[in-house]
């Protein structure tokens, strides 16, 4: 859910910045919001969660709707705990900054006598994390009143005494991360297309949440939010961070938070949130999809563990970029779509906000990208630098950003 954390053995994940002064309202069209502050429990969470007249404006996009009160169903703690054989190790299928999340199984009685029942994510807060109320909030108010196909669906939650648990649908695939950086003989390399089908998966879900109906920063977007489906629909996760942008004002300030190597250089700098702030973390994304390397890695030379940093220069020029290619790919993919997607990531990662493309942008570029089909090269292994493969799935890298953008000299891919 990407606010900062310290369970488990668990690196932050996530810059809190309480030291960079900025207010830890959210300042928008010059009136502090306290939309997510209203009071918590059981109803008042569908009363609470005006944010936007219901909609059915053409801007939502094939499949968006805004509804017009979430649509939850409360649990009780023992439904959770019996779903889940009372939070059972075997049944963790990760943990975040929030808390564990558990695969569950509930019974569905009122479906079937016999009892047909559905399989579960359930994610409870850890009493140890520092995320709470205010991001557990915002993802019921959020997420329980966007229906899209590429955003996460969120089934309901429970909130009794000082649990605090949410429950969405089961996403058989797992998260991206998992998939890219994964270790071990199950995780399967993900072939190009997938690559691509997944990149524009999720590139949908971030149009829609920046439609002019609804305009919502997302903020964190990351390859572990990026969940997929048995088909490997890609489904945006995770809005506790996420905020409503003004109409009549460009920005929302806020106090700085993200995670390491995917927040925009605006926001850590100033604070300032802009809708193409989450276009900047995209493009981390697509640069990670491309080279199969993580936006942060310290286990890589100096040089090269801000990954942004140290492949910029490789991105524009389709030669020099076969060198930064996920060698997994073993050069299996078009390389006019790779070029494509590759001068894609440079736009979304320009310095300027404004020099960045709308998602709606991005989605059409993917799209066409995706619908290039040149003869794959004859396989090359490239990129033979894979360490960071080696390390645990949740490793991420405890320095703060504005460490890490104004670091050493660059390095190279490869030494090239
Ligand atoms: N609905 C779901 N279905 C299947 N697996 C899920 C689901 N939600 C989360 N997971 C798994 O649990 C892991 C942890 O998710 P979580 O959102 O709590 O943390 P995170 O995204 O890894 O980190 P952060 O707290 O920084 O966001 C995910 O990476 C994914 O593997
Ligand atoms: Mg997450």
């Amino acid at each position: 859910m990407g606010i900062c954390c310290s369970s488990h053995n668990k690196v932050p994940t996530t810059i809190l910045d309480p030291s960079s002064g900025l207010s830890q309202s959210v300042t928008t069209n010059n009136t502090t919001s306290s939309s997510l502050s209203s009071s918590l429990g059981g109803s008042n969470v569908s009363r609470n969660s005006q944010f936007w007249s219901a909609s059915s404006g053409d801007d939502l996009g094939p499949g968006g709707q805004i509804l017009p009160h979430p649509n939850l169903k409360i649990y009780t703690f023992a439904e959770l705990k019996s779903a889940t054989k009372n939070f059972r190790n075997d049944t963790v299928l990760g943990e975040g900054g929030f808390g564990k999340v558990h695969k569950g199984w509930i019974e569905e009685k009122s479906i079937s006598k016999h009892g047909t029942g559905s399989v579960i994510a359930v994610k409870k807060l850890n009493s140890e994390s520092m995320q709470g109320i205010e991001e557990w909030q915002a993802e019921v108010n959020f997420l329980g009143r966007l229906s899209h196909p590429n955003l996460v669906k969120l089934l309901g939650y429970c909130y009794e005494g000082k649990e605090l648990l949410l429950v969405y649908e089961f996403m058989q695939k797992g998260s991206l991360e998992n998939h890219l950086f994964g270790r071990g003989s199950t995780v399967q390399p993900l072939p190009w297309d997938l690559r691509l089908k997944i990149l524009i998966g999720a590139a949908r879900g971030l149009a829609f949440l920046h439609s002019a109906d609804i305009k919502i920063i997302y903020r964190d977007f990351k390859a572990s939010n990026i969940l997929l489906d048995a088909s490997y629909n890609a489904k945006l996760s995770d809005f506790g961070l996420a905020k409503m942008a003004s109409s009549s004002q460009s920005h929302v300030t806020t106090r700085v938070m993200g995670t390491y190597g995917y927040a925009a250089p605006e926001y850590v700098t100033t604070g300032h949130l802009y809708v193409k702030s989450d276009v900047y973390g995209f493009g981390v994304v697509l640069v990670e999809m491309i080279t199969g390397m993580r936006a942060l890695d310290q286990s890589r030379p100096a040089a090269q563990q801000n990954l942004v940093q140290w492949v910029k220069p490789y991105l524009a020029n389709r030669r020099k970029l076969k060198n930064i290619m996920d060698s997994r790919l073993e050069g299996r993919y078009p390389s006019k779509a790779a070029a494509n997607v590759a001068q894609l990531a440079l736009t979304c990662l320009a310095q300027e906000q404004k020099g960045r493309p709308s998602m709606q942008e991005v989605v059409a570029i993917l799209e066409k990208a995706d619908s290039i089909s040149e003869k794959p090269k004859v396989p090359r292994i490239h990129n033979s630098y894979r360490n960071d493969r080696q390390q645990p799935l949740h490793h991420r890298s405890p320095l703060h950003v504005k460490q890490d953008v104004s670091r050493g000299r660059q390095g190279s891919p490869r030494g090239l």
